[in-house]
This record gives structure tokens, C-alpha cells and sequence, in this order.
């Protein structure tokens, strides 16, 4: 195997899924987002484990990412978050997706491949209440739910909206909200029937606002442990889920003064031991790293030093005079008591943490761990973690 690679943690996962049941209670949904591969933990595993631990509905962007998670979580309802293409309409309608709605002329075609095939299709009200990106306008749901009366074989399941600044804009977040209230209201009204999915609340709405959590909330990063603020008043901390990890390929040493790789943008200061490190941004390990992340060797923080190239990083292992080739180095995870987080990483980069994970999933192999013994995940894992970091046993 390719000595760099990223973790999964499934016990991490379970616990996580669990914890966000357990403060639901009976009485509200959890749509598991597992859009883009699960954010990059493979949607395949991440699916079926969640399954597992009590989830019966799942979000993903397309049809196609809907047809993979269908294929292996049988039973469960999957939410098409993103406008399904017209011509694709018929096929969501075979397999009884959920599909948004958000203009009469979309209505319309559904309305009519339904018809076509004899079943109702399954449709969630979308309503733009400010992201401005999908969505019937709030102001124009009533117009739109006139134009739905008198569509024949439409099973309106929900309705729901997405927060544009739900981590740090509590204002917006409300007027939001307050939007979505009353577009839920006027729509039952004209429709004359209660939505039984009224869905809003991403992670970070889950996290601060339990009034928002509604029929059911719809998180993707708090599931796989990554969102900027971990645990809260309403939600106990989640665990990180993934590592990246690699084992050190080679050990030079550099006189002081001498400059390190691409555009030579480090300059030893000391007689400087430099390991290599067989993974790079081709691997989703982001350039903006360069001369500022830190990775973890025996437990301690080292820095990234010079340009990251796209298949090799460079750390100045000088502060560990024993370190070897072959050792485990981990970019992003935990080893000993010190953690790389997926937050930390997104704040180099200047982006946020759904990103970061979503983009190491390009050509690194992907191990799942669990805690020995976890009957709720074993059976989905390639191995049991060790006690240390260390798995490559
Ligand atoms: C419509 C919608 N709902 C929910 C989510 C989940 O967001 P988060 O990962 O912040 O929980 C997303 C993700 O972007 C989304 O687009």
C-alpha cells in the first residue's frame, strides 16, 4: 500500500451520529448529509454505518450521488439537495427519491413524469430565504403553492431552506428563519395540509439553535467532527473522524543557509535535518500550507517547512535527532496528546472545514478503524485502531 493514506475513524462516526440522536429524541429527523462522498469519508461506508446507528434519511447534491447511497442503505429516504436536471426527473421518481421544488414549471414536469409512471413523486418545498442560491423566493411561496394545487401526483413531503451565515451571523440566521417560518405557514394554508418535514438547521444551526431544529435537522460536518466550534450548550463534543497520515520517505541534512525546494522559500537557519514526506496538494494536502502547517511526529508538533509540491511535504524533523525513515507522521489527526485539526487546517487555507476533507479524497487509500470490540461498526472496518496513532501493523 501507498505509504500515505487517510483514516477513518467509524467508532468516531457512531459516536457522533448517536450523540446528535440522543439530543434529537423520537420526535425529530436526522438527514444525514452525505453529499460528496461523505465529505470525503467515503459515502459507500459512511452510509451504511449511519444506517447502523439509527438514520433513516439521507442528503446528498445529485442523482447520482443518490443512486450510490441507494445502492447500499436499502430502505432509506435520500433528499436530492440540488436541482435534479429535468431529464433526469424521471429516473429520481423511479427510485423515490426526494427531489426539491422550487418553481411551478419544475412542478409541472414532475407532475407529469409521475403521472407517466403512475406513483407520486416525493417533493420537499425549497424556499430561498437569503442564500440565493436554489429556491422558490419567500415572498413568492404562496404563488407558487396556488400553482401546485392543482398538480396531480405530487407527494409534498417538506419543506426547507438553507442558512447563508449560520455560524456567525445570528441576526441573518434569525431573519432566516423567521422567513422560513412564515413561507411554512402560508404554504400549509394554501395547500391546506400539514408539511411533515420542516427542515432548515445545517451543523452550525444544530449546534446554536435547538429552536431551529424543526421536524428535522440536516447537518453534514458535525457528523464527521468538524465544525470550527466543537460541542456547545446544546451538543456535546464531536470527535474527528479523519487522519492523514504517511510514513517519512527520506532524511536529508542541510547546512545553514541553504534554501529548500520549489521558488527555495525556506532557508535552514541551523544545520537543519529535512524528512520528506510522500504526499502533497496533489493529495488534497493544500499548498497553503507551505512554510506554515504543523504536522506530528512521536507527539509533537513540527513545521511544514519550504513549498509543498504535489507529492511531497517537507518537515524539519532537526528537534527530533532520532527520527527515521519509515516513521508515521500525521498531518491531520491525532497523535498522543496533540491534535492536528481539520479547523486548524482551514484556517491556513483561508477556507472552511467542509473543504478540506472533501479535498483529500482524490487518490489517498482510505483505512476504516473502530475501537476493538465496536459491534455497532466492526463489521464495516479494515481494522481495529491501536492504542497509539500507530496502525500500520
Ligand atoms: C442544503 C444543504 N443542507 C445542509 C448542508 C450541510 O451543511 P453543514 O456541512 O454545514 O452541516 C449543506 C452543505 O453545504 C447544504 O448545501
Amino acid at each position: 500500500m501507498r505509504p500515505a493514506w487517510l483514516e477513518i475513524d467509524l467508532t468516531a462516526i457512531a459516536d457522533n451520529i448517536e450523540r446528535v440522536l440522543s439530543v434529537l429524541g423520537s420526535q425529530r429527523k436526522l438527514i444525514a448529509v452525505i453529499k460528496d462522498d461523505a465529505y470525503g469519508h467515503g459515502a459507500t461506508v459512511i452510509g451504511p454505518v449511519a444506517q447502523r446507528c439509527g438514520v433513516r434519511m439521507f442528503a446528498v447534491s445529485l442523482i447520482e450521488e443518490a443512486i450510490e447511497v441507494k445502492s447500499v442503505c436499502s430502505g432509506a429516504e435520500i433528499l436530492i439537495l440540488g436541482l435534479v436536471p429535468l431529464d433526469a426527473v424521471p429516473t429520481a421518481i423511479e427510485h423515490g427519491f426526494h427531489m426539491p421544488l422550487d418553481s411551478v414549471d419544475r412542478a409541472k414536469v414532475i407532475s407529469q413524469a409521475a403521472s407517466a409512471q403512475g406513483t407520486a413523486a416525493k417533493v420537499h418545498l425549497k424556499v430561498d430565504t437569503g442564500m440565493h442560491r436554489i429556491g422558490v423566493p419567500a415572498d413568492e411561496v404562496g404563488q407558487l403553492c396556488r400553482g401546485l394545487r392543482d398538480l396531480p401526483n405530487l407527494d409534498i413531503r417538506g419543506i426547507f431552506t438553507h442558512f447563508a451565515s449560520a455560524p456567525d451571523d445570528p441576526l441573518f440566521t434569525t431573519q432566516q428563519f423567521e422567513r422560513f417560518q412564515q413561507a411554512c405557514r402560508e404554504a400549509e394554508t394554501i395547500l391546506g395540509q400539514r408539511l411533515p418535514l420542516k427542515h432548515c438547521a445545517n451543523s452550525a444551526a444544530t449546534v446554536r439553535y435547538p429552536e431551529m431544529w424543526l421536524d428535522a435537522v440536516r447537518p453534514g460536518a458535525l457528523l464527521y467532527g468538524i465544525p470550527r466550534n466543537r460541542g456547545g450548550q446544546y451538543l456535546p463534543t464531536m470527535d474527528q473522524a479523519l487522519s492523514m497520515k504517511a510514513k517519512i520517505a527520506s532524511i536529508r541534512t542541510l547546512p545553514a543557509g541553504e534554501k529548500l525546494g520549489y521558488g527555495r522559500t525556506w532557508q535552514a537557519q541551523r544545520t537543519s535535518r529535512i524528512a520528506q514526506v510522500p504526499l502533497g496538494y496533489g493529495d488534497g494536502y493544500d499548498r497553503h500550507l507551505s512554510n506554515k502547517g504543523e504536522v506530528l511526529l512521536r507527539g509533537r508538533r513540527l513545521p511544514v517547512v519550504g513549498a509543498i509540491c504535489m507529492d511531497s511535504t517537507f518537515v524539519d524533523v532537526t528537534d527530533i535527532p532520532g527520527a527515521k525513515v519509515g516513521e508515521e507522521v500525521v498531518m491531520v489527526g491525532s497523535q498522543g496528546d496533540e491534535t492536528i485539526t481539520i479547523a486548524e487546517i482551514a484556517e491556513h487555507c483561508g477556507t472552511v472545514v467542509q473543504e478540506v476533507p472533501v479535498r483529500m479524497n482524490v487518490r489517498l487509500p482510505r483505512i476504516y478503524t473502530c475501537q476493538p470490540g465496536d459491534e455497532r461498526v466492526a463489521h464495516f472496518a479494515d481494522r481495529y485502531r491501536s492504542a497509539t496513532s500507530d496502525v500500520s501493523a
